[in-house]
């Protein structure tokens, strides 16, 4: 057996991988080892989650932001951002809309926005449990203080999402401003866990600075936290900020990592991102083929879509917009993958 393979299954049996191994894997141009790497990935999500794809509403509540972080596109001194916020009215005609197309799970995700104190959170959340009890909440509203995660959970958010971005921490320091703490960042996720949330981290493919040994801190984080969710997708350029000009991450490396993700953390909740998406006109499909199991149409408004840009060539109205939701199933159904109606709690 050449190499690459025995990398792969002794990744699969210990659950672990050292940074030589991750270097080869990431660098082969050996395309039986990346086939290998892929079908192993596969069968192993297939022996826990079968042929479901689990979907998830996305709903951009607000692309307010007082954050000023270098890769994104709603940072807050993009002065040519177009700032909009949902009112509570919007977002429950989002769910409606949403739970009618077959969704059990909201993805609120925001900017930091502080016009939405936990108070207009936690009564938002609580009026979306009421009308759909048998959906799931996640949050994705960046780094709030415990009282704040403790209400939103209190008041039936079920999720939350949080790259770590990099577990790295003087990556994480070329990547942020330096009111921007990496240690709280880590301390935000231990938190949520805590308090009972099922919890997502996450990182981009190809952010600036990123280099093997980040990417294996990242996976070493991930192996020992253990989230119930890992968010990653390659970093594209957004033309109004400071890493405009640097590459977009790969969707080779984007599916390497997914696969090696999935064989380290068999039953983890992994999405095919839009990012993916935005790469690859295939990029959901070939994502789920390396070991994703989650997709997240957007349900917000169609014209906030082209508003809520955290890099160029965002893709949102074909079928990652809810609305074509349709189309995203027959193509799941063309790899041999069924989108199911489902909250897609973790197994
Ligand atoms: N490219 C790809 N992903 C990005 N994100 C922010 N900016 C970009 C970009 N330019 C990701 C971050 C963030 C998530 C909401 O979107 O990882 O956590």
């Amino acid at each position: 057996m050449n190499q690459g393979k025995q990398i792969v299954d002794r990744l699969e049996n210990e659950k672990r991988i050292s940074c030589e191994a991750l270097r080869e894997l990431l660098e082969t141009r050996d395309e039986d080892t990346r086939e290998y790497l892929r079908k192993r990935a596969e069968a192993v999500r297939r022996g826990i989650y079968g042929n479901a794809v689990y979907i998830r509403g996305l709903i951009e509540f607000t692309n307010y932001c007082k954050n000023d972080c270098y890769y994104c596109g709603i940072r807050r001194s993009n002065r040519h951002a177009r700032r909009y916020r949902l009112c509570e009215e919007e977002i429950l005609n989002c769910c409606k809309t949403g739970y009618e197309l077959g969704f059990r799970t909201y993805v609120l995700q925001g900017g930091e926005d502080l016009y939405y104190t936990k108070q207009r959170l936690c009564d938002i959340i609580k009026t979306i449990k009421s009308g759909y009890p048998d959906c799931a909440i996640t949050v994705s509203f960046g780094e709030q203080s415990e009282d704040f995660y403790k209400k939103l959970y209190a008041a039936g958010a079920d999720r939350y999402l949080l790259r770590h971005e990099t577990a790295d921490e003087s990556h994480y320091g070329k990547l942020h401003p330096k009111e921007m703490s990496f240690t709280n960042r880590i301390e935000c996720l231990q938190r949520l866990k805590e308090i009972g949330y099922q919890v997502g981290c996450g990182f981009m493919v190809g952010s600036p600075y990123q280099t093997v040994e980040t990417l294996h801190q990242d996976l070493e984080f991930i192996r020992t936290f253990l989230p119930h969710m890992v968010g990653i997708g390659p970093f594209i350029p957004h033309k109004d900020t400071p890493y405009a000009d640097r590459a977009a991450g790969t969707l080779e490396a984007t599916l390497t990592l997914l696969s090696i993700i999935r064989l380290l953390h068999p039953h983890v909740l992994l999405p095919a991102t839009t990012a993916l998406g935005s790469i690859h006109p295939f990029g959901r499909e070939k994502g789920v083929l390396a070991g994703a199991n989650v997709v997240m149409p957007n349900l917000s408004p169609v014209d906030v879509r082209e508003k809520y840009l955290l890099y160029d060539n965002k893709i949102c109205t074909g079928e990652e917009a809810a609305e074509g939701l349709w189309k995203m199933k027959r193509r799941m159904n063309q790899i041999g993958y069924q989108v199911v109606t489902d909250r897609g709690d973790y197994k």
